[in-house]
């Protein structure tokens, strides 16, 4: 059997299923749309759509009118739209949609899914207005959004249509106007609520000072870290829409390379991603655990529980011991718990501690045991301890020292003799500060 397939399926599932229903607005540059891969994204998101997820393209014009020789004047990265401007932007309109919905209709040729028939919609959903005078400079026929007609496209959505929208916008006086893609997208993404906002460009996605991608920021980093390490520009194009959308109330706003084939999917379907996910909080946190978590707390520690690396627990012990648990959370989904148990004022342990197969190496090891200890250090615990099986070096390397059951509280000493696992026990003390009093 092909390990890796079950491995990378089973690591999509609980993605799927949780997108199920929600709303992604793709953010495309034109380069995109006319690169050789774009048929192969476009397959990509027909499957989402077939997955039960409600798509919403929104495509730009500026690569394509750069490649026929229309750069324009740009203001504040606006672009100085004239009337012949205007004129081309049409008309690159055209050719964009035409070749983003040929690419659409071609998805499900030669799949067993042919008979499944993709619809996808346009319409008015966008009341512009002139931007006006910028700098001193007339902006002429570029304009700003006035209103997204959320509740037509939600209708189309409603449909299962894909919905497919330039970023052009209409007076009440029958003009049109020119928007930019960053500013388009995340203004539908906000009508519609959506729970992703996905910008496909030509960055990888915001990078570190040795070029390695960031997988998740919160936007508040994203945009300190931005102007301390300036990024490829369509980040810098792309940031200030992104923390529109997350004040509007998207859930998430991620930024991948448009061009790489299987992009978008790694990035909604592993927990490493791709791209740069950025969200108003940071995607991962430690927090107490709440009746919802059980059956989580049961997928991780019940394969452990069959190695022998933990002692069993039925779902009613856990239950009735919820209060002593916390789980590692990413992106809404749970990757590791740990709990604490107190046998005197100043003796506990840390028991439970499981960390996913998919989590493993990313460090919420670590997290959930210095959420243990901070947690045993208020309320006065000065012995943590820790009895494994199989896993004394990874205690040894983070500071427990072995120790012999004479140590354990007497309590706990009954229960090691009964249960006959023979597990290594260990103790953590806290470190005295060179400055404190012997
Ligand atoms: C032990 C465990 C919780 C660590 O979780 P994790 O999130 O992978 O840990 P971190 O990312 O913080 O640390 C990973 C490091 O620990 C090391 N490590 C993992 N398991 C180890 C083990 N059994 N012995 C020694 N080191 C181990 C990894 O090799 C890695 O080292 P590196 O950073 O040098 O590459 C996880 O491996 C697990 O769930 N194990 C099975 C359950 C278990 O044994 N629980 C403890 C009983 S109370």
């Amino acid at each position: 059997m092909d390990a890796n397939f079950i491995s990378a399926f089973r690591e999509a599932a609980p993605y799927i299923h949780y997108l199920n229903g929600k709303t992604l607005v793709l953010s495309i540059g034109s380069h995109i749309v006319r690169d050789n891969n774009f048929p192969r994204l476009a397959r990509d998101i027909a499957l989402l759509n077939s997955l039960g997820m409600k798509m919403v393209i929104v495509h730009g014009v500026r690569g394509f009118l750069e490649d026929n020789g229309l750069d324009g004047e740009y203001v504040r990265d606006y672009r100085v739209t004239t009337h012949a401007a205007m004129d081309e932007i049409k008309r690159a309109c055209g050719a964009l949609r035409l070749d983003i919905e040929a690419a659409l209709g071609r998805c499900f040729l030669n799949t067993p899914a042919n008979t499944a028939k993709l619809s996808i919609a346009g319409g008015n959903f966008i009341a512009a207005q002139p931007l006006g005078v910028l700098d001193g400079v007339d902006m002429q026929l570029t304009g700003q959004i006035r209103k997204i007609d959320g509740e037509q496209i939600k209708r189309c959505l409603a449909n299962n249509q894909i919905v497919l929208i330039s970023p052009v916008g209409h007076s009440l006086s029958g003009v049109s106007y020119n928007l930019t893609l960053p500013e388009t997208s995340s203004a539908v993404a906000t009508a519609l609520g959506a729970e992703k906002l996905i910008f496909l460009c030509r960055a990888n996605g915001i990078l570190d000072e040795d070029g390695s991608v960031i997988p998740d920021l919160s936007i508040k980093d994203a945009v300190e870290y931005c102007q301390k390490n300036p990024q490829h520009t369509d980040i810098m194009r792309t940031i200030q829409a992104a923390e529109n959308a997350l004040k509007g109330g998207v859930s998430r706003v991620q930024i991948i390379n448009g061009f790489a084939d299987g992009a978008l999917l790694k990035e909604l379907f592993t927990r490493t991603g791709f791209g740069t996910a950025l969200a108003n909080h940071s995607l991962t946190q430690i927090r107490p655990a709440q009746m919802r978590d059980i059956p989580d707390i049961m997928r991780l520690i019940d394969p452990l529980v069959q190695r022998g690396n933990l002692l069993p627990r039925t779902q009613n012990e856990i239950e009735n011991h919820i209060n002593e648990f916390a789980v590692a959370e990413h992106d809404r989904l749970v990757y590791g718990c740990a709990a604490l148990k107190t046998f005197t004022a100043t003796a506990g342990e840390i028991y439970c501690l499981a960390v996913s197969e998919h989590g493993r190496g990313l460090g919420y090891g670590d997290l959930l045991l210095e959420y243990i200890e901070n947690l045993s250090a208020k309320q006065g615990i000065t012995q943590l301890f820790a009895l494994t099986t199989r896993t004394a070096d990874w205690f040894i390397e983070r500071g427990f020292e072995p120790c012999d059951l004479t140590t354990l509280p007497e309590i706990r000493r009954q229960q090691y003799i009964d249960n006959k696992r023979n597990s290594k026990i260990f103790i953590k003390k806290p470190q005295k500060s060179p400055f404190q009093a012997a």
